[in-house]
């Protein structure tokens, strides 16, 4: 069985081609950075409209990489939300216009289930049940995961999801748009316990996240020792410090409360490298194992869609006619993969 899957929840136009027995065929990447660079953040309508400009191009060249025509294709997986909703219609419009005009069943993918299941695309793969840290930029979810479609959601942000607050306190100091990665690259230049900054919500106990104060101690903190290119990286240092010890305590808190050894993490923020650092030390103190896509695979992309899509597929879940997008979609409100009603 082979699937074709569209990204197109935010600014990555993502399209990918998987098979079950060969696994990734090809994936195309086109990401709009550039175009909301000058805005300092995603704008919403320039992101539809790049959706349509790109969208079928992909198509068609992941289509010609994985040398492969319509009649190979046996269903089209779309990211039907949560996203932002023009976003969504474009990639929800296409597939469920390609599927009908292919006569192939069309898959409505949460864009969160996804991200969960991307480490899936890899040889290390975990098995179920496992604990999932999801850290993107819109979303922070601590989720038990039972099988594909069996989650149990343990504790989410409360405001700004791990990667919003990378991004928004990047931008405090001076960094462009999108900061993550750029504020991680300038801690490298920071001095370790020149500031601390608090691990919000670990005193109390709950596995939901707080991370907006953090964005505001950096101000307070910009404000009050100046913005020289060392106080910069110092401040970086102790942000991400910040959020990766509070990410740590809360897996560690969850896999006692759960008696779980294996943790997924995915999304945006798992691409960081002091995070996997201290999960790595955290699961081996713990006797488990933590799985990650590869780091092109943390970010949105195709390939987890075409994937998520294809084990829905299998299982007999696809749509119906009506074009699905859903801005807000709680995760627990998916079915079951063993639900075959
Ligand atoms: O999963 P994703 O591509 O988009 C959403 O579904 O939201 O995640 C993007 C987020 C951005 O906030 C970006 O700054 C963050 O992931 N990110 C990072 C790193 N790479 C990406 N944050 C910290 N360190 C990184 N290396
Ligand atoms: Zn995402």
């Amino acid at each position: 069985m082979r699937i074709l899957g569209i990204e197109t929840s935010c600014d990555e136009t993502g399209i990918a081609i998987y098979d079950d027995q060969l696994g990734l065929l090809s994936h195309q990447l086109y990401s709009q950075v550039a175009l909301h660079a000058d805005y300092g953040g995603v704008v919403p309508e320039l992101a539809s409209r790049d959706h349509v400009r790109k969208t079928i191009p992909l198509i068609k060249e992941a289509l010609a990489a994985a040398n492969c025509s319509k009649e190979d294709i046996d269903g089209i997986a779309f990211t039907a939300g949560p996203g932002l909703v023009g976003a969504l219609l474009v990639g929800a419009c296409i597939g469920r216009s390609l599927a009908f005009a292919w006569n192939k069943p069309a898959v409505a993918v949460h864009h969160m289930e996804g991200h969960l299941l991307a480490p899936m695309l890899e040889e290390k793969r975990p098995e179920f049940p496992f604990l999932a840290l999801l850290v993107s930029g819109g979303h922070t979810l601590m989720v038990q995961v039972d099988a594909i479609g069996e989650y149990n959601v343990l504790g989410e942000s409360i405001d700004d999801a791990a990667g919003e607050a990378f991004d928004k306190t990047a931008k405090l100091l001076g960094l462009d748009y999108p900061g993550g990665p750029r504020l991680a690259k300038l801690a490298e230049n920071g001095v370790a316990g020149r500031f601390i900054f608090p691990r919000p919500m670990t005193t109390k106990p709950g596995l939901d996240f707080s991370f907006s104060g953090l964005k505001t101690f950096a101000a307070n903190t910009i404000h009050a020792q100046g913005n020289d290119v060392q106080t910069q990286a110092d401040i970086a240092l102790a942000f991400q410090d910040a959020v990766i010890d509070t990410l740590a305590i809360k897996c560690k808190r969850a896999l006692k409360q759960t008696g779980l050894k294996r943790l997924v993490v995915a999304g945006g923020v798992s691409a960081n490298k002091s995070l996997r650092e201290q999960l790595a030390v955290l699961m081996q103190s713990l006797g488990g194992q933590v799985f990650y896509p590869r780091n092109e695979f943390c970010t949105d992309n195709g390939a987890m869609i075409a994937y998520a899509g294809l084990q829905r597929l299998k299982a007999g879940h696809f749509e119906g006619l009506a074009v699905q997008a859903k801005p807000r979609w709680p995760l627990e409100q998916l079915r079951s993969i063993n639900d075959k009603s």
